[in-house]
């Protein structure tokens, strides 16, 4: 599946991009499934996207009631500590919208790894009994590295083919992160990566000009899934 890029040239624009994209996601989705699950991506990019979203103009465009609210990835930290993401957005988004507490599914860092990991996949699995297992839409962002949720270059988590959830070590800080595997990632019918600043901008342009994969960077083996035929 070839990737849609869409580039902006300010960072309000940038904004307005991704917000309009959840938006009209969220609007298509929820009419013909009734309900969009949504997985946030971490870090600090997509802070103003969230803003936007919980912003007056357009919060209410989103019907909260019928939107779930996912992880891409989280720090093993608990929830109010400053690398959280969840924090982060409850900060950003949660606080200032109309959703249901019970259609937030936060990954809980503060317990012990394996378990969260375990405890996150049962959720999502509870969430999807009865329905196609894939989430609507998921939010990406991008490292330095190339790394996307918390797969990390020479991480195991790069290799697991069954788990839809793993803890995984931050290599560059030894610290352990909980995150979404491939599998997981790969099965979503919209992958959205969010990914701002000329650092990146030449990442992004390896990923989608080197279609044989090099220089191998985690976020290459995104790979959207084609709807299967209705
Ligand atoms: C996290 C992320 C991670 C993030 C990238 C980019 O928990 O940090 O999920 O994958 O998206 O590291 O981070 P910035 O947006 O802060 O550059």
């Amino acid at each position: 599946m070839k990737p849609d890029v869409q580039i902006a040239s300010t960072e309000s624009e940038w904004v307005k991009l991704a917000s309009s994209t959840i938006i009209s996601q969220s609007i298509e989705t929820i009419q013909k499934r009734r309900l969009f699950s949504l997985v946030l991506s971490g870090g600090s990019t997509p802070e103003p996207v969230y803003q936007s979203l919980s912003s007056p103009k357009n919060r209410g465009l989103l019907d909260w009631n019928r939107i779930y609210i996912f992880f891409g990835d989280e720090r093993c930290v608990p929830p109010t500590d400053k690398a959280s993401n969840y924090k982060m957005a409850r900060e950003t988004l949660l606080d200032s919208i109309p959703i249901p507490e019970e259609n937030i599914f936060r990954m809980r860092g503060e317990i012990e790894p394996e378990e969260a990991a375990m405890a996150y996949e049962s959720e999502i699995n509870h969430f999807f009994a009865g329905k196609e297992k894939r989430f609507d839409t998921i939010l990406l962002g991008l490292g330095d590295d190339g790394h996307t949720a918390s797969l990390f270059p020479n991480t195991p988590g790069l290799t697991e083919s069954h788990r839809w959830v793993i803890p995984n070590e931050n290599p560059y800080s030894n610290s352990m992160r909980l995150t979404l595997t491939y599998p997981a990632i790969n099965s979503a019918r919209q992958i959205v990566f969010l990914v701002k600043g000329e650092k990146k901008s030449k990442i992004v342009a390896d990923i989608i000009q080197n279609q044989d994969g090099s220089p191998g960077y985690p976020a290459q083996r995104v790979r959207g899934k084609e709807d299967s035929p209705k």
